[in-house]
């Protein structure tokens, strides 16, 4: 039997911007990225301009150094930076500047290399930093911990959580008891995880007390025979089972809002349209 070649993906921002250094990975085949971000003050009273560009005294430009690698196996994505993780940073950039991490614990999911937690830990009191153990993954994260600990002001911790087991550990109980904010990026593209990612925050969800969770996507498009068009299919099936209660017989005890993308861009990527950011709240008891 002739075995089907397995499918390599690579990260659309790589050619958008120059992120290259010559810097020498720790891992044979990986590379070293830059990826540039205005660094702002924190303040309760961040001000903002007419073209609504953070106005602050004096930001400075600094970079998240990150080794990853250039192409992966579709199971091993997590070694690359994807696009909402750039979103999901402007995002927490943005209440980290507002005042809004001070003392709270924020959890990510899906981590990949870290970036995102990487920019929250320049404002919360503690990040939670998480991924699947597959691949290195973990040692990943931990190696570019120490690539950026100039920016680590938080207490950081790196530790596994595997969508497809809501049998936490009592470690990771313990852990997700404690956090405020969740957050997660590009974990929607393929329907298995998706159903289990949505399992996992339901269960975060129905652990107190409140919580509230950002997620940010890239719509992927694939044009089908079926419909004739582009559709979305991974996006769909999210947004399906998010609605769930409303057709159903599911309860769930929070709901979902789209956030509209109106907070300044701090990351050097490009805003594309297919960039979506969603909010989920607990219900009020
Ligand atoms: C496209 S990558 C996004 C990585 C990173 N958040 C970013 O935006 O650059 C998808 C992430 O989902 C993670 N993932 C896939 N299956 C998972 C599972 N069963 N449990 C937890 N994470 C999973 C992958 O390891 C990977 O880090």
């Amino acid at each position: 039997m002739q075995q089907m070649p397995e499918l390599t993906v690579t990260s659309e921002i790589y050619n958008e911007y120059d992120y290259h250094t010559k810097i020498s990975p720790t891992n044979e085949g990986n590379v070293i990225s830059e990826f540039p971000f205005v660094l702002a003050k924190q303040t309760t009273a961040a001000k903002f301009d007419k073209d609504n560009d953070l106005d602050v005294v004096r930001p400075k430009k600094e970079v998240i150094k990150i080794e990853h690698s250039s192409k992966t196996k579709l199971a091993l994505v997590g070694l690359q930076v994807w696009r909402g993780a750039f979103l999901l940073a402007d995002l927490i950039t943005h209440l980290g500047i507002k005042g809004e991490l001070i003392n709270k614990t924020v959890l990510e999911l899906g981590a990949g290399t870290g970036l995102t937690s990487f920019a929250a830990a320049l404002y919360a009191k503690k990040v939670v930093c998480t991924d699947i153990n597959v691949g290195g993954i973990l040692e990943l994260i931990k190696l570019n911990a120490k690539y950026n600990d100039k920016l680590i002001k938080s207490q950081f911790k790196v530790m596994p959580l595997d969508f497809m087991d809501i049998n936490w550990s009592q470690e990771l109980t313990d852990e997700i008891r404690d956090v405020d904010i969740v957050i997660a990026a590009d974990v929607i593209y393929d329907d298995d995880v998706t159903a289990a990612f949505v399992r996992t925050i339901d269960k975060i969800m129905n652990t107190n007390p409140p919580k509230t969770i950002y997620i940010a996507l890239e719509k992927r498009y694939v044009f089908t025979i079926e419909h004739l068009d582009s559709v979305a299919p991974c996006y769909e099936t999210f947004l399906t089972l998010l609605n769930k209660d409303k057709m159903d017989d599911v309860v769930y005890n929070w709901t979902v809002q789209e956030m509209s993308l109106d907070f300044p861009k701090y990351f050097t990527y490009d805003r594309v349209k297919e960039l979506v950011l969603w909010k989920i709240s607990s219900k009020p008891s």
